[in-house]
């Protein structure tokens, strides 16, 4: 059959809000032009994000009654425990309330003032902990990344050489490097088996220890299975082992391919930086066993994670992602293109070439798109990597302008997507009408979440 259908039924129904223009573009201003200002109520589909707004199995809502929720030792651990150790093959597995209190720890113990974090490209939070540290977060990201059009389908891979260049420079400064697979900031693209095997061997000639931010290691592991030369036999989980064993530890967002709502996992092999991530987790996450976590979350984890694995369900994810990828192709509007994980990414610069990049153009694209339809995706652009230049007052772009249409798992079906596709051409045949946007007020970090913005009078 050509038909990939959804591989499940719905169970349990959640109601979509419709709102009018007039609605929606009160709420626009009331939430300063910032879509995450927005009560989520008034959104009829929400792709902000795909990080712990995916749909929970039955499996995994029974593994919610069966939760032990005792504070030391809980049954639940040790389920998430063993789930993670058979995955990853790392020694020490410390769950922790999300992502980026992994990172908080990781770089409270691994990194010092003045120091180099490699990565192909660093997710936000990973960099403004990095950048908590006093440390500089160093993206090296294959060429190819930067054209969006390039057929290559491991987008998502560091650059060998600039990595090499950099730790036969500056080795003493770089403490550990990290690989964010799939590479969320610039399309959500892959990272091939064999650039990580790369980077492994690159990072044991200089005695450095590699991680990997493995948030979406799943839908990784399948592109390679689906993309690179070799790996269309070997099943999924066997090749996210090999993508783990590159590695001396990870950080991981439950939220992503745990299929969870919440959660996440900090992973050694090191014992001694293990024993002080614990100790620091115990101040701020909480008990080793539990790490800020309820035991039903623990369960709910160890389920979702050998859900996706399952190759039926990432076939079906990856070909839904392609699917509104392609329709938007088709109408002319310029996508990131091969199609990555978890996410649809337009360039906005593309879509937008009337507004300058001192004015927001992803974000004033994701404005329109709530405006028009009642979709909310999210600005990967100057308002969440630019700066102000705190001399001049004037606005230092991102290297890109990216609007993200993430897709939460197993929650909307093709009908939803088929509106959202409806939306996006609308929006783009009146691209000309559509403003650019001025910053009113911005805190010192991660300003993108909390930022005001407003309207552009006259021309752009
Ligand atoms: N690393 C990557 C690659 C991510 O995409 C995220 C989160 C994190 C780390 C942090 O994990 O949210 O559990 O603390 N990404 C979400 C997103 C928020 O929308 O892409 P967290």
């Amino acid at each position: 059959m050509k038909t990939i259908i959804e591989p499940f039924r719905i169970k349990m129904v959640e109601p979509i809000r419709k709102t009018t223009r007039a609605q929606r573009q009160e709420l626009l201003k009331k939430a300063h032009y910032n879509l995450f200002n927005l009560p989520a109520e008034f959104v009829t589909i929400d792709l902000l994000t795909d990080s712990g707004t995916g749909a929970m199995s039955s499996e995994q809502w029974a593994g919610i009654m069966l939760g032990d929720e005792s504070y030391a030792g809980s049954k639940s651990f040790y389920r998430f425990h063993k789930v993670f150790k058979d995955l990853t093959g790392y020694q020490h597995i410390i769950p922790t309330h999300q992502g980026r209190a992994s990172e908080k720890i990781l770089f409270e113990v691994v990194v010092g003032e003045n120091q180099i974090v490699p990565n192909n490209t660093h997710f936000d939070t990973t960099r403004a902990n990095v950048e908590y540290r006093g440390a500089k977060a160093l993206d090296l990201v294959s060429p190819e990344a930067r054209n969006f059009q390039s057929p290559d389908p491991f987008k998502g891979n560091m650059d060998l050489s600039k990595l090499k260049e950099l730790l036969e420079r500056d080795r003493e400064r770089i403490p550990l490097v990290m690989l964010t697979v799939t590479n969320n900031s610039w399309g959500g693209q892959p990272v091939s088996l064999e650039n990580a095997r790369g980077v492994s061997q690159i990072c044991e000639k200089y005695s450095i220890p590699l991680f990997l931010d493995a948030c979406r290691f799943a839908e990784n592991a399948f592109l390679i299975k689906k993309r690179e030369v070799g790996q269309g036999n070997r099943s999924v989980r066997d090749i996210a082992q090999e993508m783990f064993s590159y590695a001396k530890g990870c950080t991981f967002s439950a939220k992503k391919d745990g299929i969870a709502n919440i959660g996440g996992l900090l992973a050694f092999q090191n014992s001694e930086w293990a024993a002080e991530a614990r100790n620091l987790l115990i101040l701020t996450e909480g008990f080793p066993t539990y790490g800020g976590l309820a035991g039903r979350d623990l369960e709910a984890i160890a389920q979702g994670v050998l859900e996706v694995l399952d190759e039926t369900y990432l076939e079906y994810r990856i070909a839904s992602i392609a699917y509104l990828g392609k329709h938007l192709a088709d109408a002319h509007v310029p996508v990131v293109q091969p199609f990555g994980g978890h996410a649809v990414f337009i360039d906005a610069k593309g879509f937008l070439p009337h507004i300058s990049r001192e004015q927001f153009p992803a974000q004033a694209l994701a404005c329109e798109l709530y405006l028009h339809g009642g979709i909310r995706g999210v600005e990967i652009g100057s308002l969440m990597f630019g700066k102000t230049d705190s001399k001049t007052g004037k606005q230092i772009p991102a290297e890109q302008e990216l609007l993200r249409l993430a897709i939460p798992r197993r929650t909307y079906t093709q009908s939803h997507i088929d509106y959202v596709i409806e939306v996006i051409i609308e929006v783009f045949e009146k691209r000309n009408e559509i403003r650019g946007l001025k910053l009113v007020e911005e805190p010192p970090s991660l300003r993108h979440f909390t930022a005001k913005l407003e309207q552009n009078s006259g021309d752009t």
